[in-house]
């Protein structure tokens, strides 16, 4: 299958685009936060094609996009008020809020659990397509399970190139991680996966909100995980990641009397100049959006200048770090080496 690459910027492309989309084939969606690979959710078929063309697990659901609050109405049983609170807040926006589905959602969608996740996002683009296509948009991660995911339309073409009929370029993600997961079926509501809707965000609207354990933790063998997505191995480059925890004295003397051939390092910003590897930053220390925005990236980029072993920072679980944090943890299979 040849791959159409559609500019957004030029005439006519999202709504190629839509038509694609509209006849049950697959596009890589620009959205805020990553881009996802977007099919017609209330099309098990064209659902079905998602699932292939990523080497998917079937027991892990994908996200619904809308492109208006009023569109959930119909894809749920029924709109909790706790729903209402958070969209006025944060829709759209990085937030996907589960819920209990309604049977238009198909099975393959939800991957037979009783809930669907639902997220109206903000990229300009991301909605001008969602409205072109007059369907809700079934869509996970646009990059082959288990690698990072993708930021930027190369990268899309890089992993689903060939198996996906088109990608419509709308320029790198700005917030760079995937989007909050809320859990609002239970009491309290569940943090489900952190993104760039903060904890704290989520608590100034709904006050008690519970964490789950696998944002924090490996999941102990045999549990049950909430969300399927946060028992597989994720985020994860070739390279073996080692997170390094301690302060920035220590973390340049270890990574450098460890240095060797395929030896390179995820570090922050400034800090380059006093690794003796190959050095690629993400960001400063405390500047968690920037971390977020170019965490994927920079775990590509270390697979393509052959990192075998990458010695990483990684942030503070606090505000947009926590994404950060959970990410990087599961590129690392929490591997944390203490060097302070
Ligand atoms: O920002 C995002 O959320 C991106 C963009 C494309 O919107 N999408 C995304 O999709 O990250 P994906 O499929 O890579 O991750 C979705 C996660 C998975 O961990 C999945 O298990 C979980 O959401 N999920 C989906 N539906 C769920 C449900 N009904 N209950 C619990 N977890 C759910
Ligand atoms: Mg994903």
């Amino acid at each position: 299958m040849h791959t159409l690459l559609l500019d957004a910027k030029q005439k006519g492309a999202v709504e190629k685009a839509a038509e694609i989309l509209r006849n049950g084939g697959l596009v890589g969606m620009p959205t805020e936060t990553v881009y996802g690979l977007a099919a017609n959710a209330l099309d098990g078929a064209a659902v079905a094609k998602i699932f292939k063309a990523k080497g998917r697990p079937q027991d892990n659901p994908l996200i619904v996009h809308v492109s208006g609050f009023g569109q959930i109405g119909r894809l749920v049983e029924s709109v909790p008020e706790r729903a209402e609170k958070l969209a006025e807040a944060y829709w759209p926006g990085p937030m996907t809020l589960v819920m209990k589905k309604s049977p238009l959602v198909p099975d393959i969608v939800s991957a037979g659990l009783p809930t669907v996740g639902i997220r109206f996002p903000s990229h300009p683009v991301a909605r001008a397509l969602i409205t072109a296509a007059g369907v809700p948009i079934a869509a996970p991660s646009a990059n082959r399970s288990g690698l990072p995911s993708t930021t930027t339309a190369q990268h899309v073409l890089r992993d689903m190139g060939g198996r996906i009929d088109a990608v419509l370029d709308g320029g790198p993600c700005g917030v760079g991680v995937e989007s909050t997961i809320v859990l609002l079926t239970s009491d309290p509501p569940r943090l489900l996966r952190p993104g760039g809707i903060t904890l704290a965000q989520l608590r100034a609207v709904l006050g008690r909100v519970d964490v789950d354990p696998a944002v924090l933790n490996p999941l102990p063998k045999g549990a049950r995980a909430l969300s399927p997505g946060m028992k597989y191995k994720h985020y994860s480059p070739k390279a073996n990641v080692i997170i390094l925890h301690g302060g920035e004295g220590d973390y340049v003397r270890y990574v450098n009397a460890h240095g060797g051939p395929g030896v390179c390092a995820l570090c922050y910003s400034g800090e380059e100049s006093l690794l003796r590897v190959p050095a690629v930053a993400y960001g400063g220390e405390k500047d968690y959006p920037a971390q977020a925005r170019r965490l994927f990236d920079a775990l590509r980029h270390l697979d393509d200048i052959g990192a075998q072993t990458v010695y990483a920072r990684c942030p503070k679980p606090e505000g947009v770090g926590l994404a950060v944090y959970n990410r990087l943890m599961r590129a690392a299979g929490f591997e944390v080496v203490s060097v302070g």
